[in-house]
């Protein structure tokens, strides 16, 4: 047996290794942290022993595992031809044609003569951020139609060690919670076929050891894509075991005719020697370099937003908009938008949707008395749409009917009163994109906040399952919008946070992680969040006292601490402040603007002490700034409080470390002589003990925050 060089794909953290072999597709021999490996090896075969009861020739795990020859695992392409006398051609055994690279990527072309398909697949490193780009391309060959059930994206081993889960769960208000999991004999799947992202089924998994926030080796995926998903882990014969993740398809979804090719949404993967925390900055700096397209090529700072829905709902009076707006910029808002309420016969939500135009009862001129004094005020304007929807109750309703995704034969199925466009129709998608351009040329509008508030049922185009053309139909559209009106951001909002992912994320500028502005609750919802998702891209609300979705009330300097790290907004009336409650707030947003440069540029590390402390630190790549926020749920038995570890700093420097916030001493105590010259012009401390004892915080009761910021003090180079 001759020894054979391994075709790799190295990173910085992350290495792809594959054994190309004539028998079978190429064989995975390594996914994970780099090899440092350059000498030809021993191939597979000639290393492991042949055990017992296995078939001849037992299959090895190939990047492109298929049932039918032997591999009882998941297979990575199912499908099969439907023929007169029963379906043929789902078995397959795939065999390499060639490998190339092209740019970064590694390109594999494998096809089977007799199933008479061909299959592309594309692994390629970012070398900026170590994060892998992989998806994979089927193509008919055959004479008559190809089924596809299922081809995955990426089918990558992890190693038998790897055996904790993080993957994430939730519903509306509570969205992307983390469940940690340990990995069994039985496979971890999770499957999403609401026609969207979901509340409950982030399309993004973490898989490692120990899944420590800053040790250890840890793996994540996800797929970037607005539909549905499929995410498995499962045990292989050899202890390793398989991730695969794709777009889950309904039963005839795929059906390719002669020629035909179908592509998965990509998958992005990656590796980190440096926990949990590590995997995210190298997800952050994917999102920000490659995955997001600002106006002009660039981030602006991130505006401070007042959203008008938790102040006055659907029920809109241009004189209290307008107090709304004063108020708003006395405050130091940035950003006004009018969210829902505003169009034709919108007084509830049980009309209204597809008529983009403004109701006359309510906005007698139009939008532009609004627009013009927003804009008067020194802020910009941005509005609340959900082009994809329409209530029966709609002239658009009436006038087309036939517009919404159904299924022949069968009742539609409304959610919150409404029904879904066929957007793959180019009448309705054409009609969405009118209305749209009408409102943006004929307004001053910067951003548009693009709601998409119920899951697909009953959803047929032209009689097949619409999931995937839908998603494919609101990218174009979006594609549209973003060439026509390039310097418009988007929010992307599905009832909060339904709809996050990297598909979306690519034409939208943020992302409205939750509808719940209650701070406890969103910490919680935060941290699931930004494990995928750079700081800049959340947005986070300082809500009302008493928090709309669950009752509960929280001071301000707890809601704001919560929604400082994010991209900042209010959903609250300010109009109701009393002067000093206002002074507060001002505050507030004046330091959200002096940190947003450290954490929306920065490195985000989280952190926590049980489930009693929670802490983010923003620390710029140079080391020079960092921002922590320590985030108190609830008491625990500790007697004096912890430091809390910050990282990333410069050891050989000196900072000036202040407190920004903190909660005033319990009368049974008092603060200590370093907290309170921390708060009162800051102290200095080196690098090198703000990281080797940690940053001291005061007594803290429950729900309560500090904010303390590092600076490396002038002086010094
Ligand atoms: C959804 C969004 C909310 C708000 C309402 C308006 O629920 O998540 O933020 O915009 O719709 O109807």
């Amino acid at each position: 047996m001759t020894e054979t060089m391994l075709i790799q794909l190295n990173g910085e953290n992350v290495c792809l290794a594959v054994e190309p072999a004539r028998a079978t597709a190429p064989v995975w021999r390594h996914f994970g942290p780099p090899l440092g490996l350059f000498a030809p090896v021993w191939p597979l075969d000639a290393v492991r022993p042949p055990p017992p009861t296995v078939l001849d020739g037992d299959p090895p795990f190939t990047v492109l595992p298929t049932h039918g020859f032997g591999w009882f695992h998941h297979p990575a392409l199912s499908g099969s031809r439907p023929g007169a006398q029963g379906d043929t051609d789902w078995a397959h055994d795939f065999r390499l044609d060639g490998m190339s690279r092209e740019g970064d990527a590694l390109l594999m072309k494998l096809s089977d003569p007799v199933a008479a398909l061909a299959v592309t697949l594309s692994y390629s490193i970012d070398p900026g951020s170590d994060v892998v780009s992989a998806w994979a391309e089927v193509e008919n060959r055959g004479e008559t139609p190809y089924r596809l059930d299922w081809l995955a994206a990426a089918c990558v081993p992890l190693p038998a060690q790897a055996d904790r889960v993080l993957g994430f769960t939730g519903r509306w208000t509570l969205e992307f919670q983390e469940a940690r999991e340990t990995l069994g004999v039985a496979t971890w799947r999770r499957d999403n076929r609401r026609g969207r992202t979901s509340h409950d089924s982030f399309p993004g998994v973490i898989v490692g050891t120990a899944l420590d926030d800053d040790e250890g080796a840890v793996f994540g995926a996800h797929l970037a894509w607005s539909g549905n998903h499929t995410i498995l882990i499962e045990p292989l014969t050899d202890g390793r075991r398989q991730l695969q993740l794709g777009e889950w398809l309904a039963p005839g979804e795929v059906v390719l005719a002669r020629g035909e090719r179908y592509r998965t949404p990509c998958a992005y993967l990656s590796v980190s020697g440096q926990g949990l925390n590590g995997l995210s900055a190298q997800f952050h700096r994917f999102v920000r370099t490659r995955v997001m397209n600002w106006p002009q090529g660039r981030m602006r700072p991130r505006p401070v937003i007042l959203n008008t829905w938790e102040a006055m709902y659907c029920e809109h009076e241009l004189g209290s908009l307008k107090a709304l707006a004063v108020a708003a910029a006395r405050v130091g808002v940035e950003r006004f938008v009018l969210d829902d309420g505003w169009f034709h016969r919108r007084g509830n939500d049980r009309a209204g949707l597809g008529d983009w135009w403004p109701d006359v009862r309510k906005y007698p001129k139009g939008l532009t008395p609004l627009v013009d004094h927003v804009r008067g005020l020194g802020m910009e304007f941005g509005l609340w749409v959900e082009p994809e929807m329409v209530n029966p109750d709609s002239e658009l309703y009436r006038a087309h009917p036939e517009w919404a995704l159904k299924l022949a034969g069968r009742a539609l199925v409304t959610g919150r009163n409404q029904l879904v466009l066929d957007l793959s129709e180019p009448a309705v998608s054409d009609y969405l994109y009118d209305s749209m351009a009408a409102l943006l040329s004929g307004h001053s509008i910067a951003y548009l906040k693009w709601d998409m508030n119920r899951d697909l049922a009953a959803a047929g185009h032209a009689g097949r399952a619409a999931y995937r053309c839908q998603t494919l139909a609101f990218y174009r559209l979006l594609e549209r919008l973003r060439t026509a009106f390039p310097d418009v951001e988007i929010e992307s909002c599905a009832s909060g946070g339904g709809r996050a992912d990297y598909g979306a994320l690519a034409y939208m500028h943020r992302i409205w992680a939750s509808d719940c502005n209650d701070a406890l609750t969103r910490i919680d919802i935060q941290r699931g969040f930004l494990r995928f998702f750079p700081p800049e891209a959340m947005g986070a609300h300082i809500g009302a006292v008493c928090a709309h979705t669950t009752g509960r009330r929280h001071s301000l300097p707890f809601r704001a601490a919560v929604a400082l790290v994010g991209h900042l907004g209010l959903e609250l009336d300010v109009r109701t402040l009393s002067d000093s409650e206002a002074d507060d707030l001002r505050q507030w947003i004046a330091l959200y603007k002096q940190c947003r440069p450290i954490s929306h540029r920065g490195v985000l590390r989280q952190g926590h002490l049980g489930d009693a402390l929670a802490w983010t630190q923003a620390t710029l790549d140079d080391g020079r700034a960092a921002v922590l926020t320590v985030l108190r749920r609830r008491e625990d038995t500790t007697r004096y409080p912890s430091p809390i570890p910050v990282k990333g700093l410069r050891r050989d420097l000196s900072y000036l470390v202040r407190v920004l916030s903190m909660p005033e001493a319990p009368y049974y105590t008092r603060h200590s002589d370093c907290l309170v010259a921390m708060r009162e012009g800051g102290v200095e401390m080196s690098g090198a003990t703000l990281m080797d004892l940690g940053v001291p915080v005061p007594p803290m009761p429950p729900e309560s925050a500090v904010v303390v910021c590092m600076k490396v003090l002038d002086t010094q180079s």
